[in-house]
């Protein structure tokens, strides 16, 4: 990556840990943090995000959601606002995971709703995109990723877009110990960001944050985070381990310097 972009690495702990344990990670991560080369944000489940964000008070650390909802209130049952989010405070939101679309179903439309809400209560909002393993197979690749970004950043302004992030997530990546190598990982990079330079211009796509998501751990972070256009990760099972994670960010870290 370049040096202008500070990188940017996720632990997404998706619906695992308890309460105990989700504090012995958070302190456990705090503890081995090391200066603030690298923005780390980990996103916990929402019943933890308070006590949390509490600890976490003073820290470099930023803390975030996985999941919002974009109306700021009313009836929706299980739903969580942007302004609740601020409240615990959390600083950053997850929109359009893979296991929201794939699993719950969520469609372009609303992963566009939820990132405007979220831009407009001024999150730092990872957008996440990336193909099935068919698409995949299709040569799909690239014309997913365009318009699942065109889709979700729909009706979003160029002022607003040192807020996002994108994470690409090649769906068959994720979980499976299946990583895209770095240089088809990049490929992928690179062409989102020549997205971005049509949808906004050259300044915003040097700008932006492409960090690389599914199965990143110790072993392949320093290679995939080495590629010029791969700012980071946004990482699931390897974030549940604090010296694993820990690892990543210091790979981050290199690349930083
Ligand atoms: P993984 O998950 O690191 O376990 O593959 C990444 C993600 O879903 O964000």
């Amino acid at each position: 990556m370049t040096q202008q972009r500070t990188p940017f690495v996720g632990g997404n702990w998706k619906m695992n840990t308890n309460a105990s344990q989700g504090i012995s990670l958070i302190d456990a991560l705090q503890d081995g943090l090391k200066g603030d080369l690298v923005e780390v944000t980990v996103y916990p489940p929402f019943v933890y995000l308070r006590e949390i964000a509490a600890r976490c008070e003073g820290s470099d650390m930023l803390i975030g959601a996985q999941d919002c909802w974009h109306e700021p209130c009313g009836a929706f049952t299980g739903e969580i606002s942007t302004g609740m989010l601020k409240d615990c405070p959390v600083q950053s939101v997850l929109t359009g995971h893979s296991e929201r679309r794939h699993v719950i179903g969520e469609t372009d439309e609303l992963v566009n709703l939820k990132t405007k809400a979220a831009l407009a209560d001024g999150l730092v909002t990872v957008l996440c995109v990336g193909e099935t393993l068919e698409q995949r197979e299709n040569g799909q690749t690239d014309a997913v990723n365009e318009s699942q970004i065109r889709a979700g950043l729909a009706g979003v302004g160029k002022d607003e877009l040192d807020k996002v992030v994108i994470a690409y997530e090649p769906v068959w990546a994720i979980g499976t110990g299946k990583t895209a190598t770095p240089d088809d990982a990049q490929d992928a990079h690179a062409n989102i960001r020549a997205l971005i330079a049509q949808m906004y211009d050259q300044r915003a796509s040097e700008a932006i944050r492409i960090i690389y998501g599914g199965s990143m751990k110790p072993g392949n972070a320093n290679e995939l985070m080495a590629m010029p256009d791969i700012d980071g990760g946004l990482i699931g099972g390897a974030s549940l381990t604090a010296e694993d994670f820990l690892a990543i960010v210091q790979a981050g870290a290199t690349q930083a310097v």
